[in-house]
């Protein structure tokens, strides 16, 4: 468990890529030493009440030597909206690292990643990881933007792609998962992740057929869940959800997804078989 900080931030850039979608890097010394890929901040958006909560965003890029982590986020509300008009230059207050974070084992040689709008964000530390480690990358990826996807610029890795513009739905999951079938028997991926999920995908087909994919080839999936969050550590319980205790799945129990999670393995949310 590393070390929460609570840091006067200063924003170095914040940059529009197309419709609700942005990009922010935000200068963070503290933070940006220890963060891993996968955990998120907890981003003060106003000096006043309006609006009160700290909104959760997952760190997608890690500049160590910068002392800077860049976040990208989709403008969906009040909070996401006043980002929106930031500048260089802004201060903000920021908290973190939070939750667990991806596990990319020592010994992995080959993963893959699946990873949807925003849910691309939190893939693309754990992308940059695994090049530096000489890991090879499968990426299989979608938006309803180029732009979104061109962000994801893989070029420092051994990384395949495939990119899939779609629209408000993901309806290219089937093609995904069956993209990453050909690859999980083609190849050992010694671990596959899930980036960004809402709180309803746990029920959605990309997840159960990733997990059948994973299960029945050894492979260990990690997913990572959005749940709406108030305190972001564990205090408040109001991030709970239901998931499986033991991979046997004999019985069930509750977890913050701010502290357990957000990343889960893939047997704790959904169903074998
Ligand atoms: C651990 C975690 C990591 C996240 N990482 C990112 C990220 O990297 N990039 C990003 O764009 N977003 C991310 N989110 C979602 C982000 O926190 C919300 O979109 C944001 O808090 C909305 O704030 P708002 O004030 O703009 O919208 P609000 O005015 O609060 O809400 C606007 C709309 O968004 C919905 N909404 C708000 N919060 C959530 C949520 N947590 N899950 C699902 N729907 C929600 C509301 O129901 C409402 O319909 C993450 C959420 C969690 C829990
Ligand atoms: S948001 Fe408070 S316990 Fe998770």
């Amino acid at each position: 468990m590393n070390k929460v900080f609570d840091e006067s931030c200063r924003v170095l850039d914040n940059w529009h890529i197309i419709g609700d979608f942005w990009t922010i890097k935000i200068y963070c010394p503290q933070i940006a030493a220890s963060i891993l890929p996968g955990q998120f901040v907890m981003l003060k958006v106003s000096n006043d009440t309006d609006p009160l909560l700290r909104r959760p965003l997952t760190v997608s890029r890690i500049y160590r030597e910068e002392g800077a982590i860049s976040i990208l986020y989709r403008s969906v509300g009040r909070g996401t909206e006043i980002m929106t008009r930031w500048k260089s230059g802004q201060r903000c207050s920021v908290l973190g690292p939070l939750g667990n974070g991806f596990t990319l084992p020592e010994q992995a040689k080959s993963i893959a990643v699946l990873g949807r709008d925003v849910g691309i964000g939190p893939l693309l530390a754990l992308v940059d990881e695994g090049a530096a480690r000489g890991v090879m990358v499968y990426a299989f990826l979608s938006s309803r933007y180029q732009e979104v996807l061109e962000i994801a610029s893989f070029d420092s890795c051994s990384c395949e792609a495939w990119f899939f513009p779609d629209g408000d739905k993901w309806q290219c999951g089937p093609f995904l998962t069956r993209r990453l079938e050909q690859i999980a028997t083609e190849k050992t991926l010694d671990q596959i992740y899930i980036g960004g999920l809402c709180k309803f995908c746990p029920s959605c087909s990309l997840v159960k057929e990733t997990h059948r994919i994973g299960t029945q080839r050894g492979s260990e999936v990690q997913v990572s869940l959005d749940q709406y969050m108030a305190c972001g550590l564990g205090a408040c319980q109001g991030c709970i959800v239901e998931l499986y205790e033991d991979e046997s799945q004999q019985r069930k129990g509750y977890k913050r997804v701010c502290k357990e999670g957000p990343v889960f393995r893939s047997w704790e949310v959904v169903k074998n078989g």
